[in-house]
């Protein structure tokens, strides 16, 4: 039996022996940041990460910090997998899921909102103009214009063209659990295989400020030709993002669907408070997902964490999962993840 089978077995007997099992663990560390610092998932997070640093370079806030960093895939015209320009879903509307906590536990999201660029920034704006935690569909795009957020076509023709090409092949068929391999001919699902089509997936990003404060981000498209309707983890607090200030923070990536059953943000937290590290701590919440439902090694599923002192980790089911982190020594710096397979 190898060591993770021995691993998986002992986690579902005992907790004890999970216990014991994890006191000889000896997977590496992740890096130890900087403060102030901020770590984002996938490529694209170098470029948001940029950003970010613009902000908790001066001595400003994490929340200002995620919020800004976020906003930069959302503008990116090139991808296709978060904000404008992400791809539609099946019946061709672009329906975007974003969530933002900050270091008191505030939080604020939204979920399948249509015609708004940015919906880090409504998120923040549901937090912090509103008594609710999350707006939805047509009342989500209402408050933002309310607030001033400009109402558009997010459908570009590159989206539209894909979309398009998409719906002769695949009969209206999601393919909500894209199988590794799968990609091309699902649709750009881009889950992290290396190779696959865009190779990115949801921006989450966390950051640590000078002031020792915690906040993240977490923003999609979500899965590409997925039903009119359907919301992943990215808007859901605990599963796509969870912050708790004394502890550490971490957000998801991949098949939304495998993180939220699980509550995967949340659970890395929680042992983060118990004394995992990071890194630990993500491999656990993949560890749990496999444990559950094992035809999920199949699927892509990324954690990411960093914790109140600055110690980053990440870990997925496949290859493929990098993240990004800059800090007052490492600028522009890209990872992998370590992965279960
Ligand atoms: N993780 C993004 C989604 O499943 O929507």
């Amino acid at each position: 039996m190898t060591d993770r089978r021995l691993f998986l077995k002992a986690s579902v007997l005992a907790p004890a022996a999970l216990a014991a099992a994890r006191a000889g663990a000896t997977e590496p560390r992740g890096p130890v940041l900087t403060r102030p610092c901020v770590v984002s998932t996938w490529d694209f997070g170098v470029a948001a990460n940029q950003a970010a640093w613009a902000v908790l370079s001066k001595g400003g806030r994490a929340l200002d910090a995620v919020e800004a960093g976020a906003r930069v895939p959302e503008a990116d015209l090139k991808n296709h997998s978060v904000g404008r320009a992400g791809y539609p879903d099946r019946d061709g509307h672009v329906s975007l899921d974003a969530c933002i906590m900050d270091e008191h536990g505030g939080c604020g999201a939204v979920a399948a909102i249509e015609h708004i660029a940015h919906p880090i920034s409504v998120a923040r704006r549901v937090m912090e103009k509103t008594p609710h935690v999350l707006l939805v569909g047509e009342g989500a795009t209402q408050f933002a214009v309310e607030q001033g957020f400009p109402r558009e076509e997010l459908l570009t023709p590159e989206s539209r063209a894909a979309w398009q090409d998409w719906l002769k092949t695949n009969r209206y068929q999601p393919v909500a659990n894209s199988e590794v391999g799968t990609y091309g001919k699902t649709g750009p699902a881009p889950l992290g295989v290396p190779g696959g089509p865009g190779n990115h997936d949801t921006i989450g990003m966390l950051a640590l400020d000078a002031a020792g404060n915690l906040s993240g981000a977490c923003t999609t498209s979500g899965m590409a030709w997925k039903m009119r309707g359907r919301v992943g983890d990215s808007p859901i607090i605990g599963a796509g993002l969870y912050v708790d200030n004394a502890v550490g923070a971490a957000t998801s990536t991949g098949v939304g669907e495998e993180v939220i059953r699980n509550v995967g943000s949340f659970l890395v937290v929680e042992l983060m408070r118990q004394g995992r590290t990071p890194q630990d701590a993500c491999r656990e919440a993949v560890e749990r997902i496999l444990q559950r439902k094992p035809e999920a090694r199949d699927l892509q599923v990324g954690f990411l964490a960093l914790s109140k002192t600055g110690e980053a980790g990440a870990w997925s089911i496949q290859k493929g999962f990098t993240y990004a982190l800059c800090d007052g020594v490492r600028q522009d710096r890209l990872l992998p993840g370590l992965s279960t397979y």
